[in-house]
This record gives C-alpha cells, sequence and structure tokens, in this order.
C-alpha cells in the first residue's frame, strides 16, 4: 500500500455514547484534514457502575469494530474506559497508536486559585488505580475532591443538556462541596463538557471549569508524527458517525454536538 493509502485511513473514536463528541471536535481544530470514524456504544451506556471485566470487555469489542473498519490509530474518548482498559489494549493492540483520556488535573493544580478542586466523573474511573495514582502526584500542592455522578451520563445521552431536572441532579451532587471554596471542577467524564452551561450556573462564574479534551486532541496528533500516519490530503476529512443503539435520534444527537450537518 502507498503511504498516502494508509495515512488516509480513518481515525477511530470511541465512546459509551454521545460523550466522546467533545473530544471529536476539539480534535477537529486540530487536525481537520483526518477522516474520522465515531463509534458510540449507548446500547451499553453507562459504563461507569458496571463491573471493571464487563467494561474491558466491551471496550475490546469497540476497539476490535474500529479497527475491522480499518483504522489506523484509536481514541478511547471516555474516561471510564481508559481507566479500565487502557493499559490491556495496548499491550493486545501494539502496532496500532492508542490515545486515551484522563482527569485534567495539571492545568487545574496549576492556576493556584483559593479552594479546592472537584473532580467529576463516573463511579468507577474515581475507583481505579489509574485515578488515585493521578490525584498522588497533585495532593501535597491542593485539596482534591472526587465528587462522583452517578446518573448524570443518562441525562446527556438522552438529549438533556440544561433546565431544571439537570439543575437540581447538579444542585444535588455538589451540595456538599459548595459549602466551601471552590477553585475549579475537572471533568473526569467526556459527556460532562456538553453540560458546561448549567453546571456554571450552579457554581458561579467564579468557578473555572476544565476538561481533558484538548490534551487528548494534541497527544493523538503527536503520536500521528511520531509514526508518520499523518493524513497529508489538503482537504477536510469526512466523519462517520454509529451508534450501537436501535434510537435513531442519537445519531442525529452526535452531529448537533459537532454542530455539523448529518451526512
Ligand atoms: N463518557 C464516558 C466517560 O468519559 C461515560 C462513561 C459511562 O458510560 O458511564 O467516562
Amino acid at each position: 500500500m502507498e503511504l498516502e493509502d494508509v495515512n488516509s485511513r480513518p481515525i477511530g473514536f470511541f465512546d459509551t455514547g454521545v460523550g466522546g463528541i467533545s473530544v471529536l471536535k476539539k480534535t477537529l481544530e486540530i487536525l481537520p484534514n483526518e477522516n474520522y470514524i465515531y463509534f458510540g456504544d449507548s446500547k451499553n451506556a453507562p459504563y461507569g457502575v458496571r463491573p471493571l471485566e464487563e467494561v474491558k470487555k466491551l471496550t475490546f469489542n469497540a476497539i476490535q469494530l474500529l479497527l475491522d473498519k480499518g483504522c489506523k490509530a484509536i481514541v478511547v474518548a471516555c474516561n471510564t474506559a481508559t481507566s479500565a482498559a487502557i493499559e490491556d489494549l495496548r499491550k493486545e493492540y501494539k502496532h496500532i497508536p492508542i490515545i486515551g483520556i484522563e482527569p485534567a488535573l495539571k492545568p487545574a493544580v496549576e492556576m493556584r486559585k483559593k479552594g479546592k478542586i472537584l473532580i467529576m466523573a463516573t463511579p468507577l474511573t474515581l475507583a481505579e488505580k489509574k485515578f488515585s495514582n493521578l490525584v498522588k502526584v497533585y495532593a501535597k500542592d491542593s485539596v482534591i475532591e472526587s465528587v462522583p455522578c452517578a446518573g448524570l451520563v443518562e441525562i446527556i445521552e438522552k438529549g438533556t443538556l440544561e433546565g431544571k431536572e439537570l439543575n437540581r441532579f447538579l444542585k444535588q451532587k455538589l451540595a456538599k462541596s459548595l459549602k466551601t471554596d471552590i477553585a475549579a471542577i475537572v471533568l473526569g467524564c467526556t459527556h460532562y463538557p456538553f453540560i458546561r452551561k448549567e453546571l456554571q450556573k450552579v457554581v458561579g462564574k467564579a468557578v473555572s471549569i476544565i476538561d481533558g479534551s484538548e490534551g487528548t486532541a494534541r497527544e493523538l496528533k503527536r503520536k500521528l508524527e511520531e509514526k508518520e500516519l499523518v493524513n497529508t490530503s489538503l482537504s477536510k476529512g469526512k466523519i462517520e458517525i454509529l451508534n450501537s443503539s436501535e434510537e435513531e435520534f442519537l445519531v442525529r444527537y452526535c452531529y448537533k454536538l459537532l454542530e455539523l450537518k448529518e451526512h
């Protein structure tokens, strides 16, 4: 195969549902000329309340689906699947760059603002070793508090990004944390950037809300360059969106979140 042919193969994005679109959106700003296949496993979402072994299995199935479609690199655009399976995936698929995502704690700590740093994520992400290792690195400089948000992925999956129901949910989850100063909130789940507006209303404008999508997009770019896999085409790439659910609206919803027309 010509080098050009290999490099025009798509990059596979995976999330348990529509959340990874927040990472794809950022990636399109940085790598607009690549082709993409996005797979959301909404049929099996949420993953974050499932046992670890089940999450690993579902993640492997999803990645295999993307590789069967000829993807040249994989982005696990899901914090939960990254915590559960990234090491095993890299061992299994040694020849393919596999990029994951983790809570962007570093930029939150480096802001050095007064108050504690909250990390909102799924119960599984917060319970994994990968997360406690990350917290250990920064715990001496900041007060870091975990906020497990079981139920939030379901609200976003059904299309609710603002309004009373969501506002009530967030107020309840954050009730204890809101009693003291908050410096920043790190969004440790790729679904959550889509509810940023409502969250900001609940915590107030002074609190910085940070997500890890830019770091992941930049890491992907670095990896493609290192492996000489960058698509050299000068025109915009194609985006194909797939979903395991029979709910037709989900694919349309993903294009809407990307602010693109359905192809
Ligand atoms: N977007 C996923 C994440 O980043 C949601 C996981 C789930 O389905 O619970 O963690």
